[in-house]
């Protein structure tokens, strides 16, 4: 297994350099029919992914009998039980991380389940990556339309009649009118971008940088000081990107300030600093050039944060916790059902992860300022020690108040907030669920107690798997909040900056580039922001990355948000009132489904308080797994 691994990982990388040693000699926004195509690459690259081993697993790890699901109470944990769930311990085994993060699976139960979630994604991935080179192709042909993309406004030439079959419909309505807009940047922290900015308090906190308070009070209405003091300062850091390794692209380490606005109570931005070169600070007092290519460098920083915290945050949370209880509880026991409905193509994430985009010569080098080695290692490191990894200190809620984004015991509350309005909608629902779900298999939170399995998973994920801060398990809502955390983490968590979400908006050009392809400026007064922005094979690699993440196919199918509960072959052997609990989360889902699909800009141009108009988590769009 070992062996095959690498000789199709030295495969892709050798795919993926060959294919791009041609693009590179191309000159600068130059475009040419014959330039390779990205997402063929990416589609090889998929198509080498192992999946020796796939069938085995239906066969051994999926429980055949069509018996209804018992907890596990005394008598119940037969011999028959136990010794499946020992065949589990021998063969489902914590084999060393993949792509970074915590343990990956192995052993022979292990590697087959990893090869049969690996066929799954195929299955998902072939269309998306056969449509993306499609859909490059005509854009390539189309491209005398794009002037040449010589000025920030021929990036928008580029939608929105091109890349339709990876993703339709996109960029979301306002993208590519309103993105200069100061409201555009500030509200994509709170909607598509919502893991970085925080409420500074000013009782705890120290305010990183200055700049004169005349342009403070020109921007904010008044001093620094003053918009801290008051609770109404917010603070984005992207720092720690100063020191990683480079590729030939460049980048800046911003740290940014936004502000609550006195009168209006608009969420805006205050000031970029740069930390790079003579470590500029932008304010939107700057020429709108110069302002527009400071937000072009945040969100460049914010690309690379975004998408690894979210592999630090979801995806690797929920791995591990789920291994642990695939090693402790029977396939008949009635958490690990739903844990294998919610867990759909997890183990196919880690193996993609390295193959398409850590590996030498594979996407991260060729679109990021900084390496594919390095996003890996930025990743683990979100994972192990900054926070990412964390179980419950993650919980939906605790985890906003933590940043002062809601619940705030100082300063104004955000006037509009949505991500947060849009998940709480769904987290709610997926909570009464769980209530309903965990109260009907267990009478009290003695019987919670009294599952030997369940307390073996809590044992398993706090000992040998090694999962962080995950949560002792004594009490009905204990168990309802952990089941919670784990639908939360592979659907509106998951979804809001990944999935959909990067050809709709969070990759959108000409304002979200991963990279800048000049050095930074060392002085303001920058005449053409278009020079530091992707050429056009660079903007194939981009629109093929997310077309590899996008899952348009799925909309509208059993496999969105509506359904993460209905799964007949699950609740058959589920009891009256989970099936109950299950119908009536699918008909809230149906009715909030309508609410996100009708939205529009009202008479000020906004949705939501933002010039976009924002739909990731339509339930009838988002996937129901955490399954790209
Ligand atoms: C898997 O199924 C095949 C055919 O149905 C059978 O021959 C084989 O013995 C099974 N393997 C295991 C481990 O159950
Ligand atoms: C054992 O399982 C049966 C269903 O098979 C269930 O009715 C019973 O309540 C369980 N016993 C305990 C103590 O949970
Ligand atoms: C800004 O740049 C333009 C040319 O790009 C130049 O004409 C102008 O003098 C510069 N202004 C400042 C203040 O440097
Ligand atoms: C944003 O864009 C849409 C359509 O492109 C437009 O109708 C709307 O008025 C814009 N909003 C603002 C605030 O400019
Ligand atoms: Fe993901």
């Amino acid at each position: 297994m070992h062996v095959q691994y690498f000789v199709a990982k030295a495969l892709a990388a050798l795919l993926l350099q060959s294919i791009h040693a041609t693009a590179a000699v191309l000159p600068r926004q130059s475009v040419s029919v014959d330039s390779s195509n990205p997402a063929d690459a990416l589609l090889r690259a998929v198509k080498s992914l192992d999946t020796t081993g796939a069938k085995h697993v239906d066969n051994v790890t999926t429980d055949h009998s069509v018996s209804t699901f018992t907890i596990a109470q005394g008598s119940n944990s037969s011999l028959s039980r136990s010794s499946a769930i020992d065949v589990k311990r021998l063969n489902f085994l914590y084999g060393p991380p993949v792509g970074g993060g915590p343990y990956f699976p192995t052993g022979a139960l292990g590697t087959a389940r990893v090869a049969a979630d690996t066929v799954a994604i195929q299955l998902d991935e072939v269309p998306q990556l056969t449509g993306s080179a499609l859909d490059n192709t005509e854009a390539t042909l189309k491209s005398s339309q794009y002037d040449g993309l010589d000025t920030v406004g021929d990036y928008t030439k580029l939608y929105p009649d091109n890349f339709e079959r990876t993703l339709p419909g996109r960029p979301v309505p306002g993208a590519l009118t309103n993105f200069t807009q100061d409201l555009f940047f500030s509200m994509e922290r709170l909607s598509n971008s919502p893991y970085q900015v925080r409420r500074l308090d000013p009782s705890t906190d120290t305010l990183q940088f200055r700049f004169d308070d005349s342009t403070a009070k020109k921007v904010g209405g008044s001093t620094l000081d003053s918009l801290f003091q008051t609770g109404r300062l917010f603070y984005a850091d992207y720092r720690d990107q100063a020191e990683l390794p480079k590729t030939t692209r460049y980048g800046a380490a911003c740290d940014a300030y936004f502000y609550i606005e006195e009168s209006s109570g608009d969420f805006l931005p205050l000031a970029i600093r740069t930390n790079v070169g003579t470590n500029l600070i932008y304010t939107p007092e700057d020429s709108p050039n110069d302002w527009l290519l400071a937000k072009i460098m945040l969100n460049a920083n914010d690309f690379w944060f975004a998408q690894w915290m979210h592999l630090a945050q979801t995806h690797e949370v929920v791995q591990i916790a789920y291994m642990a209880a695939i090693r402790t509880l029977s396939e008949q026991h009635p958490v690990l059902a739903l844990l294998n409905r919610l867990m759909f193509e997890v183990f196919a994430i880690q193996p993609l992860a390295q193959v398409v985009l850590f590996t030498p010569g594979a996407v991260v080098d060729q679109i990021f300022p900084y390496t594919g080695l390095a996003a890996q290692d930025y990743t683990t490191n979100l994972y192990k020690n900054k926070g990412a990894g964390r179980f419950k200190s993650n919980y939906f809620q605790a985890e906003l108040q933590s940043r002062g984004l809601i619940d705030s015991s100082f300063g104004p509350a955000l006037k509009h907030f949505p991500f947060y309005k849009d998940a709480s909608i769904i987290f709610s629902a997926q909570k009464a669920f769980m209530r309903s779900f965990v109260e009907s298999y267990y009478a009290s939170s003695a019987a919670v107690k009294a599952d030997g399995e369940l307390q073996a998973w809590v044992e398993e994920a706090q000992g040998p798997a090694e999962a962080i801060d995950f949560p002792s398990i004594s009490t009905t809502s204990d168990l309802v909040d952990v089941l919670t955390h784990f639908a939360h983490l592979a659907s509106t968590a998951h979804h809001t900056v990944n999935t959909n979400e990067l050809l709709d908006i969070s990759s959108n050009l000409p304002f979200h580039p991963p990279a800048l392809y000049k050095e930074l400026p060392i002085t303001k007064n920058v005449s053409n922001v278009a020079e530091y922005l992707p050429p056009f094979d660079k903007v194939l690699t981009q629109m093929s990355t997310g077309a590899l993440f996008a899952r348009p196919k799925l909309v509208g199918t059993d496999r969105t948000l509506i359904h993460q509960f209905d799964d007949e072959a699950m609740l058959s052997r589920m009891n009256a009132e989970t099936r109950a609990a299950a119908a009536t989360f699918k008909r809230e889902m149906e009715a909030f489904s309508s609410e996100v699909n009708s939205r529009a800009f009202d008479a000020d141009g906004l949705s939501q308080g933002m010039p976009f108009v924002w739909q990731a988590l339509d339930p009838n769009v988002a996937p129901y797994s955490i399954t790209t």
